[in-house]
Formats: structure tokens, C-alpha cells, sequence
């Protein structure tokens, strides 16, 4: 049987190439369901392993390699692939011992093409626009979606159309997205609004809506865990501990796991912990009364990437947590930021709301919920250099409101020997 679309509220099924982002019964959101007892007993961890290393078009991509997963239906020669993926698990020693954990793993999602995770949804997602006959996408952005759609976009031959909220988009992304060729437009409101906005675009233009609503992007994204278990031999770690902001990425991990496990490639879920900023908490205040209720808010931070008030796969995370058994947890961005700064000074890197892993991993193990014995992944869904702003505002105690805890001053000497004798003698490393 083919991949279909179905709600995840009405259970209503779909066509795979109808041009819908929600449930036209019910507006429930939309999985990509493939027919996984046609994939029993087809595909295996040697299976995903034996294509480790390969050069061949599409499996050398660290999304594709999963294909059967993905979009067995793809036509290989409509894949838009740089290919991504196959990105780095750092052991993390030293940032262990920071957040209080004996074993800790940090998966650098800013090692994709274009700096982001969001690589591997978009090439999922520029794949379908091309096999739907679509010539124009669209997205709304905080940065890093629009500099991967307006790359797909190129490599696949197609305008790509990218909305932002003015003034709030870090440089690096910004850049990307205007030097890709994409056409760049900023409004005045938020990126809920944005949201809202490309919507309708999508609806009433008919331009192709690549944000993580459409549910092939959110295909491409859960091989982050694919290659996680993978990397760590299929030894399933206790937790997973992701940023979430739109929280596309948490739903397509738990999705994604939910099938290996359906397919007997992993015996047990690992929980998933969800990190959002303090200002920027819709999920985090839903989690603290059961979902009760469903707030949404004023979204503030300085983690711009994250800086999402009405996050579009709210219900996907719900289901998400109830899954892996997951939970919760917000930090402020005093928090984040130096979280940032550990993560960068040990060399490894990674733009502010990626951070949310660390921070969030650590503040989790103060409050007992992980334990130090227990083996921990965290996801840094971008570059470093996304954000080079608030990096030297950071370390230059310009920020308001910020402590330079970590902070690595930038030094000014005579060029003398003498002078530099006694700046290393005066100024030891951090
Ligand atoms: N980290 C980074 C670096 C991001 O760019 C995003 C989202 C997230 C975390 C949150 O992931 O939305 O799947 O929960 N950035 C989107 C964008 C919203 O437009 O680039 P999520």
C-alpha cells in the first residue's frame, strides 16, 4: 500500500499527493502514514546500517538513507538532496559534569548544509513540492527555515517566498536567506502573525506552504533520531532533550520512534525532554496544568530562533509526551546563554536557542527528573554562527538584562613583548 496523510484527531485518510497542511473534516493536523506492515521484516538495523557510507544518490543522505521511512514513494530522480544529514554525536565530558550527568552526548544538527536541522525536513519537503508540480513555496520564518527553503528551493528550481518578523531575525539567517535568491519579505508583526499570513498565502495564491505544518518536512526531520540510535550502536538512550519552539521537531522524533518500535528496530522509547524559552512557554504552561487548557502568548527572548507564542504542532507534541513518556521544562535566557557559552567554549558551538538542551538538561537534573546515572542526548539544532551579534554582545556585557557569566573579553595591547608577558601572566583562561 502507498503512504497516505491522516488526521491525528478524526483519523481521516487522505491521498499522499493531496495539496492540504490540515484536516479539511476536522483542521486536526496531518501525519505522513506509511504502511508499516508492508515494511515488517523489510527493513532492519543492518538494513539502515549496511547504507552507512555509501556515495550513491539518494542513500548517501543522512535523511534518505531511512527512505523506506521517509517517502518510500519518492522518485529518485525528483529528490532535492545536498546531501544532509550525517551529522556529528559529540561526547560531551565536560559539559556532563556542568549539568551534573555521568554520560552525555550533544547530535550538532548545525552541521546540515545550511547550518540547521530544518535541512532535513526541507529536502523532504522540496521533494514533494517537485513530484506535486509546484513552482513557488513559501514559509514563515524566526531565520532558519527561510535560509534552508530559499536553498532547496534554488537546488530545486523553485521561487521560494519567505516571511519574517522585522527587526528579529538573527544576521546570519537573514543573510542566507537574501543570498539564496529567495524573495524576502519582513512584516510588522510577529512570527505568529507571519504565520497566519503565509497561510492564507498558501491557501488563496496557491504557493506551496513548506513550514513544519506540512507534514512531509516533519519526515525528513525524525532520521535526527534515526542517526542518533545509529550512532549510538541502537542502544536506546534514557532521554532526548530537544529546544522547542513551533515544536515540529519533538513531534517528528516521537513519530519517528514510535515506528522503529512498531518495527521491533528499538524495544523502548527513550522520554523526551522539551525545552522551551521562559518568554516563549505556550507548551511548558499546558504542561503544568495537564493541558487543561491550550494558552498562547507573547512570545520574548533572546533566543530569536525560538521566539514562538502559537506554535503550529502543538497537538503533535501533546501526543508527543503522552508517547515517550516526556516532560517539560522552560529556562530564562540568562540560562541559555550561558549554557551557550559552555557549549561553545568547549569547542563544539551552536547558536542560542540550541542551548535550550543543555540548559534545560541541567536545570532537569537539579530538580531530580533526570538522573545523573542516566545516558542523555541532547539536540543543537544550529550554527554558531547564526547568531554573531549576540554572541559579542554576550561576551561584552552589552546585553540588558544579561549577566557575561562565561564571558572571554577581547584584549587591546601595545604591540610589545612586554605587554603581552604580562597579559598572559594577568588574564588565565576562563
Ligand atoms: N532551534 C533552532 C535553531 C530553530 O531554528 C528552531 C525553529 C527551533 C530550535 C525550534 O524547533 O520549531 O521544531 O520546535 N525555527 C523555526 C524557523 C521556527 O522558522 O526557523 P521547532
Amino acid at each position: 500500500m502507498q503512504s497516505l496523510l491522516k488526521c491525528i484527531d478524526c483519523g481521516a485518510e487522505y491521498p499522499i499527493d493531496s495539496i492540504i497542511y490540515t484536516c479539511p473534516a476536522c483542521e486536526g493536523l496531518l501525519d505522513v502514514q506509511h504502511d508499516l506492515d508492508a515494511l515488517q521484516g523489510r527493513v532492519s538495523r543492518e538494513f539502515f546500517d549496511s547504507r552507512l557510507g555509501t556515495l550513491e544518490h539518494p542513500y548517501r543522505s543522512g535523511v534518505w538513507r531511512f527512505k523506506e521511512l521517509v517517502y518510500p514513494g519518492a522518485p529518485d530522480d525528483l529528490i532535492v538532496s545536498h546531501p544532509e544529514g550525517n551529522t556529528n554525536l559529540y561526547a560531551a565530558p565536560r559539559l556532563a559534569r556542568w549539568a551534573g550527568l555521568q554520560h552525555l552526548w550533544l547530535k550538532h544538527e548545525g552541521e546540515n548544509p545550511t547550518g540547521s536541522f530544518k535541512d532535513r525536513g526541507m529536502t523532504g519537503g522540496v521533494t514533494q513540492a517537485r513530484l506535486l508540480g509546484m513552482t513557488q513555496v513559501a514559509c514563515a520564518s524566526t531565520g532558519n527555515t527561510s535560509a534552508s527553503l530559499a536553498s532547496y528551493a534554488a537546488r530545486g528550481e523553485l521561487r521560494a517566498v519567505v516571511f519574517f518578523q522585522e527587526g528579529q531575525v538573527a544576521l546570519g539567517k537573514l543573510a542566507q536567506a537574501v543570498a539564496y535568491g529567495a524573495t524576502c519579505v519582513q512584516i510588522p508583526g510577529d512570527f505568529d502573525t507571519a504565520m497566519r499570513l503565509v497561510r492564507q498565502v498558501a491557501e488563496e495564491l496557491g504557493l506551496y506552504l513548506l513550514n513544519s505544518v506540512n507534514p512531509f518536512r516533519l519526515e525528513g526531520q525524525k532520521t535526527i533520531v534515526f542517526e542518533i540510535l545509529q550512532q549510538l550502536r541502537w542502544e536506546v538512550p534514557d532521554w532526548i532533550v530537544v529546544p522547542g519552539g513551533n515544536l515540529g521537531n519533538s513531534s517528528s522524533f516521537a513519530k519517528g520512534l514510535f515506528e522503529l518500535r512498531e518495527l521491533g528496530l528499538i524495544d523502548r522509547f527513550p522520554r523526551l525532554a522539551i525545552i522551551q524559552a521562559e518568554g516563549a512557554n505556550p507548551l511548558y504552561r499546558g504542561y503544568r496544568n495537564q493541558f487543561a487548557t491550550h494558552e498562547r502568548v507573547k512570545a520574548k527572548t533572546l533566543a530569536t530562533a525560538i521566539k514562538i507564542g502559537d506554535p503550529v504542532s502543538y497537538d503533535k507534541a501533546v501526543r508527543a509526551l503522552h508517547w515517550t513518556d516526556g516532560v517539560v521544562e522552560q529556562v530564562c535566557d540568562q540560562e541559555i546563554l550561558d549554557a551557550k557559552a559552555m557549549i561553545d567554549a568547549s569547542g563544539i558551538g551552536c547558536e542560542p536557542a540550541s542551548a535550550c538542551s543543555l540548559a534545560g538538561a541541567r536545570k532537569l537534573v537539579s530538580a531530580g527528573i533526570i538522573r545523573p546515572h542516566e545516558r542523555v542526548v541532547g539536540v543543537l539544532t544550529g550554527h554558531i554562527l547564526k547568531d554573531p551579534e549576540l554572541i559579542v554582545g554576550y561576551h561584552t556585557g552589552q546585553l540588558e538584562g544579561i549577566q557575561a557569566t562565561y564571558g572571554n573579553l577581547l584584549h587591546r595591547l601595545e604591540p610589545t613583548l612586554e605587554a603581552v608577558r604580562k597579559m598572559l601572566v594577568e588574564v588565565q583562561p576562563g
